[in-house]
């Protein structure tokens, strides 16, 4: 089966082209940064209008680059939820009205099983089960993936996401959009130790999170003393460090509880080099084993929702002949998915 997966849930329009006997044939991807960067952050109605700018060359893009014509189409899967509404009707509305005029199935897709399945792109796949820890700008929670499908949500945010954080304290410092590839490297050159911000939810049982005061105590660090090119490096070595112990404490605690020793990390923060540092180094001193997804399958891509949609498809879950976009949609709630 030979599969066509679009993603529209953020700011990021991807086309990919999957198929189950020769893997990912292509995967097309424009990033709306430069234009929600003026605003600091994503601006829904403007997301919306650009995808529907988007989607069409970077699915002709796609297909010609996975050297194939619609009559090799089998099946189109698309970004159903979670999200922001606007965006995911606009790649809902594509993907469901071409499967109709080509005469293939459709399937929506759960954005985060995408991000907790994208590993299984990678040429050494995690074994099943194992903990995955998903931290991306809208998302932070720990769960146990048994099968494909079947997921049990370990711990979640309370609040503000782990991306979310480091934006945030990166606006604080007068740092760019997004904040967290840039709040790192301004991190290297902040001395350890200098500045201490709190540990969110570190001292209680339990594997949730809470990030949202940290954006406070970044505010009154940033306001407490004149802001030098060394103060401002060490807050966000600061700010870094805090946010990755924090994950890395509560992983542990994750695989502990579940008796593991595989952890995948989905998502952009899982870019982090900081994060993926202390993390390996953590989980093998308890003889376990990270998996980080190439960074290109980390951040929002259309081949995740791809490997979804093809097993989904394949599977014989099919979508209705209506468009259909949730903005809020339980990981837990899905039904799993053997073909
Ligand atoms: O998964 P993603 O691309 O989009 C969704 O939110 O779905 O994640 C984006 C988030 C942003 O908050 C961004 O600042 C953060 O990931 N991020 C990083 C790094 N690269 C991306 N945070 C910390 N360090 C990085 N190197
Ligand atoms: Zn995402």
């Amino acid at each position: 089966m030979r599969i066509l997966a679009l993603e529209s849930s953020c700011d990021e329009s991807a086309v990919a082209v999957f198929d189950g006997r020769m893997g990912l044939l292509a995967h097309e991807l424009y990033s709306q940064v430069d234009l929600h960067s003026l605003y600091g952050g994503v601006v829904p109605e403007l997301a919306s209008r650009d995808h529907v700018k988007r989607l069409l060359p970077l699915l002709e893009q796609a297909l010609r680059k996975a050297d194939c014509v619609r009559t090799d189409i089998d099946g189109i899967a698309y970004t159903a939820g979670p999200g922001l509404v606007g965006a995911l009707l606009t790649g809902a509305a594509l993907g469901r009205s071409l499967a109709y005029a080509w005469g293939v199935p459709a399937v929506g897709v759960h954005h985060l099983e995408g991000h907790l399945l994208a590993p299984l792109l990678d040429p050494d796949p995690p074994p099943l089960p194992h903990v995955a820890l998903l931290v991306s700008g809208g998302h932070t929670l720990l769960a146990e993936v048994r099968a494909f499908g079947a997921y049990r949500i370990l711990g979640e945010t309370r609040d503000d996401a782990a991306g979310e954080a480091f934006d945030k304290s990166a606006k604080l410092l007068g740092l760019g959009y997004p904040g967290g590839p840039e709040l790192a490297a301004l991190a290297a050159g902040g001395r350890p130790g200098v500045l201490e911000f709190p540990r969110p939810m570190l001292d209680r049982p339990g594997l949730e999170f809470s990030f949202s005061g940290l954006k406070t105590a970044v505010r009154l660090a940033v306001e407490a003393a004149p802001l030098d090119a060394q103060r401002r490096a060490d807050i966000a070595q600061g700010v870094q460090t805090a946010i990755v112990e924090t994950l890395v404490a509560k992983a542990l605690r994750a695989l502990e509880a579940t008796d593991l020793d595989a952890l995948v990390v989905a998502g952009g923060v899982g870019a982090n080099r900081a994060l993926r540092t202390t993390l390996t180094a953590a989980v093998a001193a308890r003889g376990g084993r990270v998996w980080y997804p190439r960074v290109e399958f980390c951040t929002d891509n259309a081949a995740m929702i791809a490997v979804v949609g093809h097993q989904r498809l394949a599977a014989g879950f099919r979508e209705p002949l209506i468009v259909t976009a949730r903005s809020d949609w339980p990981l837990d709630s899905l039904e799993p998915a053997r073909a």
